[in-house]
C-alpha cells in the first residue's frame, strides 16, 4: 500500500486515533472518509476539516452499514482501504456490573468490524489493490482486569483478522492489524474517573501510533504493534 493516492474509509473517525488517522492520511494525499453515530460530532469534523468527508453509521446495525456502503461506493467508486477503528471500552467488574450494556463491546468492537468487513468486501475485492485494517489493542493479548469484555472482544478481532488474512491470501485485499498500546487519548469511553484510575500506565502520543501504522503498511508489516504492545503480546503468550 503506498497510502498516497488511496481512498480510505475510517469507522469511528470523529475523535481520537481515528481522527488522527484521517488527518495524517489526508495530509499524505489520500481521499479520506470518516464515520460515527453522532451527527453533531460529524458536523464538527466537516466544519473543522473541509478536506474530509463524514458519513453517519452505526457499525452494530446491518441496515446502517449497508446504507453507508451504498452511499460511499456511489460517491467514491475508488474506495480501496477500510479501517475498522470504531471502538468502546468499559470498566467492568463482573460481580457488580448490571446485565444491561455488559456485552456492548462485543457488538461494537467484534461484531461491528466483522459486519462492516463482510458488507464492504465484495467492493474491495473488485479493486486492483486494497486493504483492511482492524484496530485491536495491546490488551487483546494480555487481558486487562478492569476491562475484561474489551480485552476479549479485541482478542476475538485479532483471531478474525488472522483467519481473514489467510482466507484472502493471493487475492487483491491485504489484511492488517494495528494493536495500539495505551495512548494519550483516554482509554475508557466517557468516564474521567475510570481514566484517572489508570493514569500511571505509560501513554504513547496518538500521532506516533498513526505514523507507525502508515509506515508499517507501506512496508507490508501485517501486524503492527507499536510501543508496549509488542511486550504485552509476549507477556500474554507466557501467561497462557
Ligand atoms: N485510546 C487508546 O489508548 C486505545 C488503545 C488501544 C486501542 N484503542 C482502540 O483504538 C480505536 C480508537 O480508539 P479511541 O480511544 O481513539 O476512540 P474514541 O476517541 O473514543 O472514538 C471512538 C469512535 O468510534 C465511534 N463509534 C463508537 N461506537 C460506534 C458505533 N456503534 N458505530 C459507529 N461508530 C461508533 C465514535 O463516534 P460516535 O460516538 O459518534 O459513534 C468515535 O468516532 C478503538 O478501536 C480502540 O479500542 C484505543
Amino acid at each position: 500500500m503506498d497510502l498516497k493516492h488511496d481512498t480510505v474509509l475510517i469507522t469511528g473517525g470523529t475523535s481520537g486515533i481515528g481522527l488522527e488517522m484521517a488527518e495524517q492520511l489526508s495530509a499524505e494525499g489520500n481521499t479520506v472518509i470518516v464515520t460515527g453515530r453522532d451527527e453533531a460530532r460529524l458536523q464538527r469534523v466537516r466544519d473543522s476539516h473541509p478536506r474530509l468527508r463524514a458519513y453517519r453509521v452505526d457499525v452494530t446495525e446491518l441496515a446502517s452499514v449497508q446504507s453507508l456502503r451504498d452511499r460511499v461506493v456511489a460517491d467514491f467508486p475508488g474506495l480501496n482501504v477500510l479501517i475498522n477503528n470504531a471502538g468502546l471500552m468499559q470498566n467492568i467488574s463482573f460481580p457488580e456490573a448490571p446485565a444491561e450494556g455488559v456485552a456492548d463491546e462485543v457488538a461494537v468492537n467484534l461484531a461491528g468490524p466483522i459486519l462492516v468487513t463482510q458488507v464492504f468486501l465484495p467492493h474491495l475485492l473488485r479493486q486492483s489493490a486494497s486493504a483492511i485494517v482492524n484496530v485491536t489493542s495491546g490488551i487483546a493479548y494480555f487481558a486487562f482486569d478492569k476491562a475484561p469484555v474489551y480485552s476479549a472482544s479485541k482478542l476475538g478481532l485479532h483471531s478474525c483478522t488472522q483467519t481473514l488474512r489467510r482466507q484472502l491470501r493471493g487475492r487483491s485485499v491485504e489484511v492488517y492489524e494495528l494493536a495500539p498500546p495505551r495512548t494519550t487519548k483516554p482509554m475508557f469511553s466517557g468516564s474521567e474517573a475510570d481514566n484517572r484510575e489508570v493514569d500511571r500506565i505509560p501513554k504513547m502520543p496518538v500521532a506516533d501510533v498513526v505514523s507507525i501504522m502508515i509506515s508499517g503498511m507501506r512496508k507490508r508489516r501485517y501486524e503492527i504493534l507499536p510501543g508496549m504492545s509488542k511486550m504485552l503480546r509476549l507477556m500474554g503468550k507466557a501467561r497462557l
